[in-house]
């Protein structure tokens, strides 16, 4: 075999070999996740359900085994008299789904037969895992869960929400927030600026303007728009006012950033910007002596201190 011969015979080998392993690479990569899926949905049809419940789980999943499952009852889900709890039902069961052959383990140790499995990592698509805890939870915060955007978004309960400990980091403040800002990093930075809301020192956290579980309302807010929210805990901007300011009465995020900014009273611009943006300056009609000592801090709110409106009689161009 000449030189060139031997070379043409390798290159078309490696090309072989490379292209089965690429073959093999993609059916590994797409595969599994759906194979897993498949076998749980098949699972499911066949619902064998375990006879003696978590008894049977902990067998394998006490506090001392590889995957230890009792945080569960340290939770609200792993008490036992809880009328419509997954303990008063099919427990572990309720949860992961039915047992069928998972404890058998016919093919080895690293293939058992999977569970269905919550949050991020899951080869369980998002929506279905969802459907197991809306199963239980159709209550009044869940019902419009279908369409929020974070349903849209493919996020689960348990991206949130954490079962198998006793504080769900839902219901307290400071850890809600860092939930929340694991995926929300732009809110995260506007919470460190200069002013904003005390969501960090936890007077506040996320939800006491949100509610996450739809997006009915404007910005998933809890109240309808972005004025009634402001409104909950500012009523003193309510009016009506005899000399309202426009912008004010139809958004207050014209000129407030809600989770902070770099400027004083979370205002999304400096002064005078902010007021510029919408009026030209210099006025038309007010001469403002050059040097004038209120105009020198370039602030527009030393003569127009009433920015949010008025009931003053000569209220008209907010001075008063
Ligand atoms: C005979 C022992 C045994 C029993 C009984 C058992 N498991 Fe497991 N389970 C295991 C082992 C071992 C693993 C880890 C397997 C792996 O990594 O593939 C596991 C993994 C799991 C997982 C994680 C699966 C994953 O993909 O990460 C869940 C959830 C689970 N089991 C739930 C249960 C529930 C619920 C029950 C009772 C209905 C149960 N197991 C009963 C041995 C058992
Ligand atoms: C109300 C639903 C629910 C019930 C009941 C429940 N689990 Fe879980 N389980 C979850 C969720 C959600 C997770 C993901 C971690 C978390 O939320 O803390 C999880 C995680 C696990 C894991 C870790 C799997 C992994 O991905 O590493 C195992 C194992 C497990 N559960 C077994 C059990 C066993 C055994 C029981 C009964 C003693 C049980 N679970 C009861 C919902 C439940
Ligand atoms: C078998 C029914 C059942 C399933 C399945 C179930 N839950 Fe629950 N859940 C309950 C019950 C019952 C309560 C407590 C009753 C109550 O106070 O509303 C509860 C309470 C909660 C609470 C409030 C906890 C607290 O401390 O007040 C959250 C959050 C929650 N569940 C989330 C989930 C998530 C997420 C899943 C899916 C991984 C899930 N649940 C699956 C029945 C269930
Ligand atoms: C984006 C984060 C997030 C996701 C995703 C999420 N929740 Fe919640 N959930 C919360 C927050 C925050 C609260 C607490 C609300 C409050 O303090 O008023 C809560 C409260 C709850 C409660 C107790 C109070 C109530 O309204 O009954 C239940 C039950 C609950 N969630 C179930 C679910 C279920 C089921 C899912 C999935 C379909 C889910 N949650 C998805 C953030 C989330
Ligand atoms: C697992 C990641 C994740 C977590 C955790 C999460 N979110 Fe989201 N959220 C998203 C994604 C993705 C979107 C859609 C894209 C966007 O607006 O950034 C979204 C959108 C939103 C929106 C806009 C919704 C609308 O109706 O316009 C709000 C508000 C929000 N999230 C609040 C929260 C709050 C509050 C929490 C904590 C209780 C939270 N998110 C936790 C991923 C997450
Ligand atoms: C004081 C009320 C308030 C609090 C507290 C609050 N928000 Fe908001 N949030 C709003 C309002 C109002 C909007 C809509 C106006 C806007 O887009 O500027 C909004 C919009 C959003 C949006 C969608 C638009 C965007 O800016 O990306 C996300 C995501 C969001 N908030 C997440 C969060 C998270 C995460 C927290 C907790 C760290 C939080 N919010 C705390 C009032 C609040
Ligand atoms: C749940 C209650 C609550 C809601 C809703 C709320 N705020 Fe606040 N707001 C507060 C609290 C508490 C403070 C801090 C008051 C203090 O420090 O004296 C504050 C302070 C402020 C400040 C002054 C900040 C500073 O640095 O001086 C502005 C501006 C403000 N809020 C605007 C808004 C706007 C705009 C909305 C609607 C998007 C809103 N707030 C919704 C509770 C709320
Ligand atoms: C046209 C711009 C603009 C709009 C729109 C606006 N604000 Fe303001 N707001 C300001 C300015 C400027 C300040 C700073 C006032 C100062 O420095 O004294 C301020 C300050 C505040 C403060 C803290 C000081 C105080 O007066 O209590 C609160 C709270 C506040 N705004 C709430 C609101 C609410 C609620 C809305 C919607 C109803 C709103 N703002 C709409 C410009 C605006
Ligand atoms: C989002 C646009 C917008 C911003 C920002 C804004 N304004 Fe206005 N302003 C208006 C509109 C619209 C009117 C009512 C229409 C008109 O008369 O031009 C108005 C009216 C006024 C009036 C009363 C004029 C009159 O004759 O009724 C004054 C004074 C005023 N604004 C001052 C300010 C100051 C000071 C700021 C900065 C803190 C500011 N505006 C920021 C839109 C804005
Ligand atoms: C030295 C005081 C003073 C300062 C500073 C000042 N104004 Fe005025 N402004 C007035 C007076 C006085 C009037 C009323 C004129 C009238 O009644 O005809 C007025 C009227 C207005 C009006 C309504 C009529 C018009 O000319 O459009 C607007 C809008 C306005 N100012 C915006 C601003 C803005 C924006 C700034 C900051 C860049 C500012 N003003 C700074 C004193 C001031």
């Amino acid at each position: 075999m000449n030189k060139r011969k031997w070379w043409s015979w390798a290159a078309s080998g490696i090309l072989i070999m490379l292209v089965s392993m690429m073959a093999f690479a993609d059916t590994e990569s797409r595969d599994p996740r759906e194979a897993v899926e498949a076998e749980l949905d098949k699972k499911f049809q066949d619902g064998r359900y375990s006879r003696d419940g978590s008894e049977t789980c902990l067998r394998c999943h006490d506090k001392d085994s590889e995957i230890p499952a009792t945080g569960i009852f340290d939770n609200v889900h792993g008490r036992l008299g809880v009328s419509h709890g997954p303990m008063s039902d099919r427990q572990c069961e309720a949860c992961h789904g039915p047992l069928g052959n998972h404890h058998r383990n016919p093919r080895g140790n690293n293939a058992r037969e999977p569970m269905i499995t919550f949050g991020d990592d899951s080869p369980v698509p998002a929506s279905k895992q969802n459907s197991v805890c809306l199963s239980c939870h159709q209550g009044s915060a869940q019902r419009n869960w279908h369409s929020s955007v974070h349903a849209f978004e493919d996020v689960s309960c348990s991206s949130c929400h954490k079962l198998h400990q006793a504080e769900d980091p839902m219901f307290n403040q400071a850890t809600q927030v860092e939930t929340c800002t694991g995926c929300h990093s732009q809110v995260k930075a506007q919470l460190h600026k200069r002013s904003s809301h005390p969501i960090r020192d936890g007077v506040m956290s996320c939800s006491s303007c949100h509610e996450p579980h739809q997006s009915v309302n404007e910005a998933s807010l809890k109240q309808v728009d972005i004025n009634e929210n402001c409104y909950q805990c500012h009523a003193e901007k309510r009016g009506p006012f005899l000399w309202e300011h426009e912008p004010v009465s139809e958004d207050c995020s014209y000129c407030h950033n809600p989770h902070g900014s770099i400027n004083s009273a979370m205002l999304d611009k400096r002064m005078p910007q902010l007021c510029q943006d919408c009026h030209r300056v210099p006025h038309a009609q007010v001469d403002i002596p050059e040097g004038d000592l209120r105009v020198r801090g370039g602030s527009c709110m030393n003569c127009h201190s009433q920015v949010h409106g008025t009931n003053h009689p000569r209220g008209l161009t907010l001075r008063k």
